[in-house]
């Protein structure tokens, strides 16, 4: 058997497929080109795949004899999943194992942009600190303010548990989440209510067409002008146009981001010209333990559609 692996992953979740398959792994930094990845999996019959690897019908043309699909991550809005479902393919993803991460570092995101962490580092070591200051660097209050979570699944879950540690009363929107509601008392609002009462709003909702642009110029209209966004969940899940014009305006206070419609953020994007907001590069789930529980789990995917078995945890329903 088989197998293409998009980029080098720790040797631990390579060891697992080698035990079943051989193994091609792309050794480049950058993601293999488009026609290099229709020609890799022309003959394989399993793809180890990234979130940087677009998998559409195209690509699943260029590979007849591919018997899965196993993305490492939990986001698989790169993968065509009813193309993979139509052709028999199970696809699978690595959720689980980076809730906590990715919410600790969207706490991370909403704590750094309110204190203007970035900035005050800067001031620092500019050397421009000349003494105490009564209103120096002043930001927004974090405890007790209303923290606003778009879409409670696992991620929004952990981010409400976060969130009341900092004594903050949380609302969200989305799909009802009784267990969020008991264990952190959050109360479930719509989306335009959500908005116009919190301070802070973190979206964790999966990009899918229906919550592709869910934010647009209306509801960032809608925000406090003290409000900060963050996003560390999908780019497009923001309309990025009207969220650079928001900041321009002053009409919110900042945003922290992870994520862009436009990843890697191309060099003259004009929210890289803006001192309101926190730019990280889609690191949400980036601990070492959790990066390498991310690739075992995928490995562990891969190697059960290769033998025929249902995946740990499959994105679609096939017949076996
Ligand atoms: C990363 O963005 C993921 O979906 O795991």
């Amino acid at each position: 058997m088989k197998v293409f692996v998009t980029r080098a992953l720790p040797e631990e979740a390579l060891r697992r497929v080698r035990e079943v398959a051989d193994v091609e792994v792309w050794p480049e930094e950058m993601p293999p080109p488009r026609e290099t990845l229709l020609q890799k999996v022309a003959d394989v019959d399993g793809l180890l795949c990234l979130l940087t690897d677009k998998i559409d019908a195209a690509l699943l043309d260029a590979a007849p004899g591919l018997r899965v699909v196993s993305q490492m991550a939990v986001g698989y809005d790169n993968i065509d999943v009813a193309a993979c479902t139509a052709r028999g393919i199970p696809v699978g993803n690595t959720p689980g194992v980076l809730t906590e991460t990715t919410a600790d570092l969207a706490f991370a995101l909403l704590l750094t942009t309110a204190r203007r962490i970035v900035e005050a580092d800067a001031f620092t070591r500019s050397g421009k600190w000349q003494t105490w200051s009564p209103m120096l660097l002043t930001g927004q209050e974090v405890h007790h303010a209303t923290l606003g979570i778009v879409g409670m699944g696992r991620i929004g879950y952990e981010m409400a548990r976060r969130g009341r540690g900092f004594e903050m009363p949380i609302l969200y929107a989305g799909s009802p989440n009784p267990a969020a509601e008991r264990d952190f008392g959050v109360r479930r609002v719509d989306l335009d209510t959500l908005l116009s009462l919190s301070d802070f709003v973190s979206l964790h909702t999966a990009l899918t067409p229906h919550t592709t642009h869910l934010i647009g110029a209306d509801h960032l209209a809608r925000m406090k002008p003290t409000g900060i966004l963050i996003n560390t969940a999908r780019g497009p899940v923001v309309d990025q146009v009207a969220l650079v014009a928001a900041l321009q305006a002053g009409q919110i206070a900042g945003a922290g981001l992870d994520v862009y419609e436009v990843e890697p953020l191309p060099p003259d994007d004009p929210l890289l010209r803006l001192d309101n907001v926190i730019l990280l590069p889609h690191i949400g789930s980036a601990s070492i333990a959790t990066r390498t529980k991310m690739a075992v789990l995928a490995a562990e995917n891969l190697v059960a559609g290769l033998e025929g078995r249902p995946l740990p945890h499959p994105v679609n329903a096939v017949n076996h």
